[in-house]
């Protein structure tokens, strides 16, 4: 069930008794982290109510293909191209006859002709109209189509016959359901990654702070998130815009930065830091702005941040896998060895940025994966891709450690 981790999830409900057991099913694949829409066709609400639903999932149930107010928000196309699966359980009778015809007559069938998600049928219905050789004519030109059924099961219905027609229970469904999407490799784990600059105010208008401009930190962000993980981005300023579904924390100073990371690190399984920190803050932040003097040399008194990715791998009850990165510009691999020492760190990702064309805000990036015994090098590589490489070696590395 961990492959549901942040998975979207758009439920059709068609007209059937087992409309019933969506309920459930909404229940469950929320719980495994799935977010869950839901589509109910006019039949399906004689069965349940959609605030019901609604309450379970924690948004609106679309039920009308031409509603101005959805339309306005999220609109049928939106919520196609939105779905990462569409599983429609109960599937009736009806709704498989017209799907197969490739109608578009309400929501749910339009949305089924619009998506370009793998499509789950859940049948429910009864068994004299399960073996009707029409009903069996549709799901075998759906399933040719590549559309997968799940069930139906086999036992006693609601109308007291006996017989194949049963929908799967919710349990079930939401096991297969899982089944459709690869086993990404952080699946249902936890992670914090920090991404861009802090700044640290010298009076109201002025700030020290650096060039990192978010790039790694935040394609970091969208590759865990696509290997199945939580993810929590703790970014300082910039002027990039958050993945989708990952939870993003802005701040601006090392301290509140550092605050960010220990909210919630108790269920933190794997802590990035990919921010560059500024070491030093002003010991004092002047209430107005300084006003230029006659002195032609002005001193600045600086007092230490506190280190955050060491406070993280120095927790001493659950402290999570702790990777950071080292921004270096000489003897890149030999300061990264000894800093991954010096902060407790499980791995440290070298960062040469002496070369413009990588490290600091470039679309590009190269480094060097270093662990106690080990470095992996990672050429030169939009950020994107390089994070992906990444997370895939981190999380090797991470699964290794919890063996
Ligand atoms: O943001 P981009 O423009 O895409 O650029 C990416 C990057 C070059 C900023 C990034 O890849 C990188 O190298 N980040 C680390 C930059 C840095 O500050 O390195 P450092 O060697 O000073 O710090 C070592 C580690 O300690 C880092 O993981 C840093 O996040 C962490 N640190 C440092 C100081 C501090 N007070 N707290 C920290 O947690």
């Amino acid at each position: 069930m961990q492959r549901l981790t942040n998975r979207r999830i758009l439920l059709g409900i068609t007209g059937g008794i087992a409309a019933y057991k969506s309920a459930e099913l909404t229940r469950l694949l929320k719980g495994a982290g799935a977010d869950v829409r839901i589509v109910m066709t006019p039949a399906a609400t004689e069965f349940i109510t959609p605030l019901t639903l609604q309450a379970l999932s924690g948004h609106p149930v679309h039920l009308q293909l031409l509603d101005p107010e959805a339309e306005a928000g999220m609109g049928h196309i939106e919520l196609a191209k939105w779905a990462d699966l569409i599983l429609i359980a109960p599937a009736s009778a009806d709704f498989i006859a017209r799907f197969s015809a490739g109608m578009g007559d309400d929501l749910l069938t339009t949305l089924c002709l619009a998506t370009d998600a793998p499509i789950c049928l859940a049948p429910a219905m009864n068994q004299a109209m399960w073996r009707d050789p029409r009903t069996q004519d549709n799901v075998r030109q759906l399933s040719a189509q590549g559309v997968t059924l799940l069930g139906p099961g086999v036992g006693a219905q609601a109308c007291g016959d006996t017989g194949p027609g049963r929908m799967l229970e919710p349990e079930e469904l939401a096991e297969l359901a899982a089944e459709q999407f690869e086993h990404g490799a952080l699946s249902g784990l936890r992670v914090f990654i920090t991404a861009g600059p802090t700044r640290e105010p010298l009076d109201p208008v002025r700030y020290i702070s650096n060039h990192s401009s978010g790039k790694m930190g935040y394609a970091l962000a969208e590759a865990a998130v696509d290997a199945g993980a939580s993810v929590k981005l703790i970014s300082g300023p910039v002027t990039l815009t958050p993945p989708s579904r990952v939870d993003c924390v802005q701040v601006e100073t090392a301290e509140e930065m550092l605050a960010a990371s220990l909210d919630g690190i108790a269920g933190c399984d794997l802590f990035i830091a990919a921010a560059a920190v500024a070491d030093y803050r002003p010991i004092s932040v002047a209430e107005h702005k300084i006003k230029k003097g006659n002195e032609e040399i002005m001193e600045l008194r600086l007092t230490k941040n506190p280190d955050i990715v060491a406070t993280v791998a120095g927790l001493s009850e659950q402290r999570p896998y702790t990777v950071g990165f080292a921004a270096e510009t000489r003897d890149v691999i030999g300061y990264a060895r000894s800093k991954l020492a010096r902060k407790g760190l499980d791995l440290i990702v070298a960062n040469d940025v002496s070369n413009p064309d990588i490290g600091f805000n470039s679309d590009d990036n190269a480094v060097t994966l270093v662990s106690a015994d080990d470095e992996v090098a990672l050429p030169q590589a939009s950020k994107r891709q390089l994070a992906r490489q990444l997370i895939e070696q981190i999380a090797q590395h991470y699964h290794q450690s919890t063996k």
